[in-house]
């Protein structure tokens, strides 16, 4: 468990809009990082000697074509309203700051030689699509990438993009666009086209349903949703083992970073409610399940016997699990 981390610092930090902030992390002794591939993302531990906070983040890489890798693994941190990890990193991290960081994991790869592949980035969930659009465009791959924001104002390297993809980019702005028609972008699509998609929920969820309406075949949109694990309204609660183990859960943690602080055997890889591998068995619950992930279909979710403990939460006070 211990090596999974690694000692880093903060050795930048830049403000990108108003409620995004870049910060750049190296190893604090120094040494070559780990390459992180288009897609990956780093686990950050911080806020105290108990990294009482742990979050993903993807790596974005270097900004602009053709550029070596870098010494450090950049990410982007949206501050979210009252969220207590991007609150925290926004108000506390700064160069110097040191924190344990995981290697690079991937649950979102990139397929090689697609006849297409097309990019869509939904706010903030811009950070592995940037990486996957320099990773093509590296390659000579056929892509064309959709970012959909607010307004430019609000939207991190939008400028960058521009300069990776030059037309194969579509910057929308809901605010002066309207919402695009995710059905009439696929419908355009050549045959065997890919599709990933990083961003807000609901935006994957209409994006997998104007594809099934297509007749697509469901692993052709391959999605990471953002923050699914985390919301403002998070509140702790205790999750119990059958052993007679009580354990708390912070607001700012999931089940399974709690379970696996303290030592407990689980399994786990996405760790963004998709793989369905970390699926508990629910004992029993003093309140309702809160079920955050996109493995479960709606019917499995109502009648609430498993979990995904990575992201899916509870509202109420005890949690009693198969485990
Ligand atoms: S680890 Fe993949 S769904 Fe939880």
């Amino acid at each position: 468990m211990q090596d999974k981390y690694l000692n880093a610092i903060v050795v930048g930090r830049r403000a990108l809009t108003d409620r995004i902030t870049e910060i750049l992390i190296a190893a604090q002794d120094g040494r070559a990082l780990p390459p992180a591939e288009a897609g990956s993302h780093i686990e950050l531990r911080f806020g105290g000697e108990d990294g009482r906070f742990l979050r993903h983040y993807s790596v974005v890489g270097a900004l602009t074509a053709g550029s070596a890798p870098e010494p450090f693994w950049r990410i982007a941190v949206q501050r979210e309203n009252r969220a207590r990890g991007s609150a925290f990193i926004h108000g506390n991290f700064v160069v110097g700051t040191h924190l344990r960081v995981s290697r690079p994991l991937n649950a979102f790869r990139l397929m090689r030689h697609r006849p297409k592949t097309l990019l869509i980035a939904g706010g903030i969930g811009i950070t592995p699509i940037f990486a996957m659009a320099r990773s093509l465009d590296a390659r000579h791959e056929n892509f064309s990438a959709v970012y959909v924001g607010l307004e430019r104002a609000t939207m991190a390297y939008v400028d960058e993009l521009e300069t990776l993809c030059g037309d194969r980019l579509s910057v929308v702005q809901t605010e002066y666009d309207g919402i695009p028609d995710l059905k009439a972008l696929l419908a355009k699509q050549p045959e065997g086209a890919q599709v990933y998609v990083c961003g807000p929920g609901g935006m994957i969820e209409a994006l997998v349903a104007a594809a099934a309406e297509l007749g697509w075949a469901p692993d052709r949109i391959r999605y990471e949703v953002f923050n699914a694990a985390h919301s403002p309204e998070d509140e702790g609660f205790e999750v119990r083992l059958k052993d007679g183990m009580t354990i708390p859960i912070g607001a700012g943690m999931t089940i399974l970073d709690a379970l696996e602080a303290r030592g407990v055997e689980t399994y786990a890889d996405c760790r963004r409610g998709e793989c369905g591998l970390c699926t508990t068995a629910v004992i029993a619950c003093d309140g309702e399940l809160d079920h955050r992930d996109h493995f479960f279909s709606d019917e499995d979710k109502a009648e609430g016997r498993q979990m995904t403990i990575c992201c899916s939460r509870i509202r109420g006070r005890v949690l009693e699990l198969d485990i």
